[in-house]
């Protein structure tokens, strides 16, 4: 596992963003014909990614056209046009921003008629391109990686659940602080969808994701904290910030620093 502790927000959000960048334009340079496959959350974490990547698009410096996208989850009961639905927050805030053909940003349906059957072609899916090469992701306070929440299955592939009442109280923000107005239910990507791919990056930003990022790095294996599944991961880098270092031990914060020292710099373009 790689952790990357950037000194603010705006610092992790543009290297997380250059990091994705450049391993977009390396796939396109490759000459690999088959599209660049991208795991995508929603969240506040991710905002700022979203934002550079969006900059680096109106550039010109970096094209979506070849590039498809499966999002990590979506309510179940929210039409796509519901204000806070994932797909309404994708195209708010990132979509709609971008050069990303409409049909290859995918996202699961939460008026599904058949919530079985709409899980089981969204894996499908996303095997017919032969996987994903990057997922990014945030993480919750409890240590939630999409919307696996603690003691979900490590080995769990995309299916509905419900959402724990932490959660809800944490996503009430959005839905003006009102925790009935939430759906209990999601559909969500699962650990091992995560984990299949090539690559992870979690971003990991404040103080009040600091026991999160501890048991992420830190702690054992466990289903009470999905987000520990990451350390069996062959290729997971977390981007923080330093207040989300705050409970981790010195010992390990330094070891990350002076590790990573040549590469805490957003890459150049
Ligand atoms: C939701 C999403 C997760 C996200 C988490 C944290 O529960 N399903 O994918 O990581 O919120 O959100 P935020 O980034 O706003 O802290």
């Amino acid at each position: 596992m790689r952790v990357i502790i950037e000194p603010d927000y705006d610092k992790l959000s543009l290297w997380a963003a250059r990091y994705i960048a450049r391993r977009i334009k390396n796939h396109e340079r490759s000459g690999e014909t088959r599209p660049f496959v991208l795991g995508l959350p929603t969240g506040s974490s991710p905002l700022g990614t979203y934002k550079e990547l969006i900059k680096l698009c109106r550039s010109g410096y970096l094209s979506f056209r070849n590039v498809v996208t499966f999002n990590m989850d979506e309510y179940i009961g929210l039409p796509k046009n519901h204000e806070q639905s994932y797909w309404m927050f994708m195209h708010r805030n990132f979509f709609d921003h971008i050069d990303i053909p409409a049909e290859n940003a995918n996202l699961l349906d939460g008026m599904a008629e058949d919530p079985v059957e709409e899980c089981r072609a969204y894996e499908e899916k996303i095997a017919s391109y032969g996987g994903i090469d990057l997922f990014l992701g945030g993480i919750g306070a409890d240590g939630h990686i999409a919307f696996n929440e603690p003691f979900s299955s490590l080995s769990s592939r995309t299916r509905e659940k419900t959402l724990t009442y932490d959660t809800k109280v944490m996503n009430s923000r959005f839905f003006g602080g009102n925790i009935s107005a939430i759906p209990s239910k999601a559909l969500t990507v699962g650990v091992e969808t995560i984990m299949s791919a090539d690559e992870v990056m979690i971003l990991v930003n404040g103080h009040s994701k600091a026991r999160a990022l501890r048991h992420t790095v830190e702690g054992g294996v466990s289903q009470a904290w999905t987000c520990s599944a990451l350390q069996m991961h062959k290729r997971a880098i977390i981007v923080c910030d330093e207040d989300a270092c705050d409970e981790l031990k010195v010992s390990t914060y330094r070891y990350f620093k002076d590790i990573e020292q040549a590469n805490l710099e957003p890459m150049a373009l």
